[in-house]
């Protein structure tokens, strides 16, 4: 097999998004679109890939890090200017070069690997990826002779009254043999109707030199969708969030809802189970199977293992064992770990703690910078004091100890192995292993107080 590389055209600035942030970075599902694009690619085992940056150059070399070598293009003069900044670095070789739009997020790896098989059956030189359009405007059309050869694509803003009417478009994808490509680019000129140079023009110029060039439509438009706008930014995310939603489906994934539910392409979900609407799942989250996540949960880079329920929660950057239940309206903040059959419910927050097996903080607490063993039971209302206001302290809880309800836990602090503590006491002193602390007034009855 020869080589195959890969260019990613991320230059331009992206005038109609009329944002701040460079176009190629508005994230799509979660990820940055241009990531999606170099993943696909990745996926295929390109030999080299290069990214062409330019505005917002560092931002988008600092999202994409090794996954990609770059080039810089100094100035935007048009994507086949764009596709010659890579000739430092790939000009001698020999192989085939992909050239994918960095604003063109959905098109899988599989239509990318049909093109260049359909480059490499027909023989061809440049090879077009198309897509038939209801709706063309805006893309480049694709002009074929009467016996179907493409002819040469021509740009919206260059078509004549006749050439606006067609509806097969240019997916701005395409592949090339790697030396006439960069041989070809040389003989690019601006002249149209934007003063830039043009890539489908390569196409052109090798098919009136004679040369074979060739076209593979793919059937599915909405994968080609070019993303130039916030209108087309909604159809891409909604379009993505469909791929995603599918392939979980397809492997055993009940969603209950999937135009209600977003999930990001890192995402795992293990097989039955079942993900109900408004969930929010980010990053390179890992679910097990056989848990349920109930309405409205977001969770975001933390693994969640089988059998487990969250429902209606926050859970960030954290670890949540099997069998456990989160939720209703729990907020696990980062670095939290629960450990198996461990309950965390409703309006209980976790930071940076540790709950062991079988532990229970049931209702209306705060549990922060704290290590709770196993078996441990936290009453309702308790709360570890983890901070003085300068500095953050840490509260142990060994196993088996019962903290009473509305305890307030002033860390540092150790509550020892079988402790007890006294409902509504504030712990200021270590309780040793199978103690029991009390730390609150005596209550004092009044006899007779009331007169009436
Ligand atoms: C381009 C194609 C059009 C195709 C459409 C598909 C050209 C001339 N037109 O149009 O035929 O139908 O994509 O979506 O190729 N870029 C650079 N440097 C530049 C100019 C652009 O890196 O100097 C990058 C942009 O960042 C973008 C990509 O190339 O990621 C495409 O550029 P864009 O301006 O969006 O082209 P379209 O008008 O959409
Ligand atoms: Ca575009």
């Amino acid at each position: 097999m020869e080589n195959t590389y890969a260019i990613v055209l991320a230059a331009g600035q992206g005038t109609r998004m009329k944002s701040d942030l460079y176009k190629v970075l508005h994230p799509v599902c979660g990820k940055p679109m241009v990531e999606h694009v170099i993943d696909h690619i990745r996926d295929l085992q390109a030999d080299r890939i290069v990214t062409i940056v330019g505005h917002g150059a560092e931002m988008v070399e600092q999202t994409l890090g090794d996954k990609s070598e770059y080039a810089l293009q100094a100035e935007q003069l048009g994507t086949a200017h764009a596709v010659q900044q890579a000739e430092a670095v790939l000009a001698d070789l020999d192989g085939t070069t992909l050239v994918v739009c960095g604003d063109t997020p959905l098109i899988s790896t599989e239509t990318m690997a049909a093109l260049l098989a359909h480059h490499h059956e027909t023989e061809a030189k440049a090879t077009i990826l198309t897509a038939i359009a209801d709706d063309p405007t805006g893309y480049g059309r694709i002009i074929r002779a009467e016996n179907g050869d493409v002819v040469r694509n021509v740009e919206h803003k260059d078509t004549n009254d006749g050439e606006r009417l067609v509806k097969e478009i240019n997916t701005g994808t395409y592949c090339f043999d790697n030396r006439v490509l960069f041989d070809t680019l040389k003989k690019v000129n601006n002249d149209n109707a934007q003063d830039e140079y043009y890539l489908p023009d390569v196409l052109g110029i090798l098919k009136s030199e004679g040369q074979r060039i060739s076209a593979y439509t793919t059937p599915d438009f909405h994968e080609t969708l070019g993303v130039n706008d916030r209108v087309a930014l909604a159809k891409a995310e909604k379009g993505m969030r469909q791929l995603i939603a599918e392939k979980h489906m397809r492997n055993g994934v009940t969603i209950i809802s999937p135009e209600q539910t977003v999930i990001s392409s890192e995402a795992e979900i293990g097989r039955d189970t079942i993900i109900q609407p408004g969930v929010l799942i980010e990053g390179a989250t890992k679910i097990g199977s056989q848990c349920v996540i109930g309405p409205n949960s977001h969770i975001q880079n933390s693994t969640v293992g089988d059998h487990t329920t969250v429902h209606s929660s926050v859970v960030r950057d954290s670890a949540i064992g099997n069998e456990t239940a989160v939720g209703p309206f729990a907020h696990l903040r980062p670095e939290t770990q629960l450990g198996d059959h461990v309950k965390v419910g409703n309006f209980v927050e976790v930071k940076k703690s540790r709950l062991g097996d079988d532990s229970k903080v049931s209702h209306l607490s705060y549990i922060g910078d704290t290590e709770i063993g196993k078996n441990v039971n936290v009453g309702c209302g308790t709360i570890t004091v983890n901070y003085d206001g300068k500095n953050k302290h840490k509260t142990e809880i060994e196993d088996y100890a019962f903290i009473g309800c509305n305890a307030n836990l002033v860390a540092p602090v150790t509550i020892g192995k079988n402790a007890i503590v006294a409902a509504g006491s504030t712990v200021t002193k270590n309780v040793p292993e199978n103690s029991l602390a009390i730390a609150r007034v005596r209550q004092e009855n009044k006899e007779g107080y009331v007169k009436n």
